[in-house]
């Protein structure tokens, strides 16, 4: 029987899956948290799928090896590689963000979805919506990583990705947990398309999933431990310009994985 006092484990490339545990947390007040951002390794978005379900399945068995009672890959190019084969075959609860951006996706008309290489080229959104259009945007993870979402650059960069989207898109799935970052740049490219971001509405389907299966905690914090397997420091300094407040760090070596 698994424990509801256990933290949920949370995992993304890098700092991208903030945007899910911010959601999470905001959803989920009671429960403690252990986030996994695999900055050595990050960007996951142009590597071969067999290698990102690989590092999946790591940082999965790392995280249960801590004890967690549910997993959600925070990550988009992670969910399209190993999805569902670990949630068919691990012992907690597994939750992806393709299929929550995807239902809130359904109720536009002309959906378009932009995400990685990796991501795009997986084919795995068109399982669960039609698409209208599609384009990879190699570019944006390394502009967050690098802390210039608000740069001049990302418009530039958002502007040579998104020039030939139909006129007439009405919603646009941000595939790729690090985009909400940009979001405000999106937005001066594609004015009045709508922007959907996975992280609330995983959240909420993580909420009731708990709940239904009497997971929820009675009695947990809100606490947040954070894992990296790149420079703790400069994890730190991107996270805290990004929002998220990082009280306890661990470094991982690629090894204990
Ligand atoms: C990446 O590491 O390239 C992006 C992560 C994501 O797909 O959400």
């Amino acid at each position: 029987m698994k424990d509801p006092k256990a933290p949920i484990g949370v995992f993304d490339s890098g700092v991208g899956g903030l945007t899910v545990l911010k959601a999470l947390r905001h959803a989920l007040p009671r429960e403690d948290f252990l986030y996994f951002g695999d900055t050595a390794r990050v960007p996951y978005g142009g590597k071969p799928l067999p290698m990102v379900r690989r590092f999946a399945w790591e940082i999965a068995g790392f995280l249960l090896r801590q004890g967690v009672k549910a997993l959600v890959v925070a990550c988009n190019t992670a969910s399209s590689a190993a999805l569902p084969d670990l949630a068919e075959d691990l012992s907690v609860p597994v939750f992806g963000v393709l299929e929550p951006a995807a239902e809130v996706a359904r109720g536009y008309g002309k959906v378009g979805l932009i995400g990685t290489q990796a991501t795009v080229e997986s084919g795995a959104y068109g399982r669960y919506v039609p698409l209208a259009w599609a384009k990879a945007c190699p570019l944006f993870v390394p502009l967050v990583e690098e802390g210039l979402w608000d740069d001049p650059v990302a418009l530039l960069v958002a502007r040579h990705y998104l020039e030939e989207a139909p006129k007439d898109l009405e919603a646009l799935i941000l595939g790729c947990t690090h985009y909400p970052f940009l979001k405000g740049t999106l937005e001066k490219v594609l004015p009045g398309v709508k922007l959907i971001d996975s992280a609330e509405a995983t959240a909420r389907k993580v909420a009731e999933a708990l709940r239904q299966a009497g997971l929820l905690n009675p009695e947990g914090q809100g606490k947040v431990v954070h894992y990296v397997t790149g420079d703790p420091e400069s994890y730190k300094a991107l996270a805290e310009r990004l929002g998220e407040r990082v009280e306890t760090l661990y470094r991982v070596s690629l090894e204990e994985l």
